[in-house]
């Protein structure tokens, strides 16, 4: 059995590109037999842009129901809050003194931020450490990630070959999983969709208001009954990326046609997004109505992780003359 892990920081709720480009692939991972998969809510890298307790809280348990609605299952994997494993600081702190420091000045988290440096804290710049740690300190053989995050993993296996190399095997070395066949969903305004654009789906905001946002999509004027170019409306390029074949083919020949608004794209969008995600919303709705549940299955989950770190940790601390 391989174990896989990856981890989300908590800094919005998750949006649809999240959903289908990053965790239900790690779910559909996460239900294959030779797979063990570890997920976590990175609360720690949050810290080192969102500063608000209240907002970091309301995000943790965001991220955390994203993953039970979409069924992650806790029982033959294991979901945690990075930040109640409180061992991973201390791995990182073993681990920034071997980090060569050229390699975190190189790294883009740090890197596209340092024109302006008396914005940069420590912690962005030790960033890719703790994400060293992150994986590392549980065995982790396989990261799915985006490809924006193949620099981190590149660091870790850096960070880890050399202290192997220093001390004898400690460290398993992890290999990235890049899923080039996932898709990037475009946001509604066209533009790749990500928090940093303000143009995302939240998919669990209640009916009206995600109808709300699915009628926001920005499309030009053309009138009801003229033909339209379904691949310059940001309306279909979304349909088209959630909903079946068929369905997408048949909303392209309404384009081609004429005689069918963007008014009645946006409805087709978002009855099919209420519809097929019904499941994912109710869940999503009833954990965080209920709060203390998340906390109790997040603390469960960090008892597992606390575990396998342990170990490894005092793998670490015998190397190191710190036993
Ligand atoms: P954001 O761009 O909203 O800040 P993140 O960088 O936090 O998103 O990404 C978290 C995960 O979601 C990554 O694995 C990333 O590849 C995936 N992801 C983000 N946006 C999209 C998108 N528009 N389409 C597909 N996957 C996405
Ligand atoms: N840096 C990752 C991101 O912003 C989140 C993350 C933190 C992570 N630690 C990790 C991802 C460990 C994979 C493995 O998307």
């Amino acid at each position: 059995m391989s174990r896989i892990l990856t981890g989300i920081q908590s800094t919005g709720v998750p949006h649809l590109g999240n959903i289908l480009g990053a965790i239900k692939p790690m779910i559909h991972l996460s239900n294959q037999p030779e797979h063990e998969a570890f997920a976590f809510i990175a609360d720690l890298h949050s810290l080192t842009s969102i500063k608000n307790a209240e907002e970091r809280k309301q995000y943790v348990r965001a991220v955390s129901a994203a993953w039970l609605a979409c069924e992650f299952d806790t029982e033959k994997n294991t979901l945690y809050r990075q930040s109640d494993v409180p061992e991973v600081t201390e791995l990182a702190w073993y681990l920034s003194c071997f980090t060569p420091f050229p390699m975190l000045a190189n790294a883009h988290s740090f890197k596209d931020k340092s024109e302006r440096l008396n914005e940069v804290n420590a912690g962005l710049f030790t960033y890719p450490v703790l994400m060293a740690a992150d994986i590392i300190g549980y065995d982790a053989e396989i990261v799915p990630v985006g490809k924006d995050q193949l620099q981190h993993i590149e660091i870790t296996r850096d960070i880890a070959g050399s202290f192997n190399h220093t001390y004898g095997d400690t460290f398993v070395i992890p290999a990235p999983s890049i899923q080039s066949d996932v898709m990037v969903l475009p946001g509604i305004d066209g533009r790749k969709m990500s928090k940093s654009y303000n143009n995302t789906i939240n998919i669990f905001l209640p009916e009206k208001e995600l109808k709300k946002v699915i009628m926001s999509i920005q499309t030009d004027s053309t009138p009801i009954e003229e033909p339209k170019n379904p691949d310059r409306c940001n309306v279909y390029q979304i349909f088209k990326h959630i909903a079946p074949e068929a369905l997408s083919n048949e909303m392209h020949t309404k384009y081609l046609q004429g005689g069918y608004g963007y008014g009645q794209a946006k409805t087709a969008l978002f009855e099919y997004l209420r519809d097929n995600f019904s499941n994912e919303r109710a869940r999503y709705i009833q954990l965080m109505e209920h709060p203390e549940q998340l906390d109790t299955l997040m603390l469960k989950g960090a008892d597992k992780a606390r575990h396998v770190i342990s170990n490894v940790i005092q793998r670490v601390r015998e190397r190191l003359g710190f036993n």
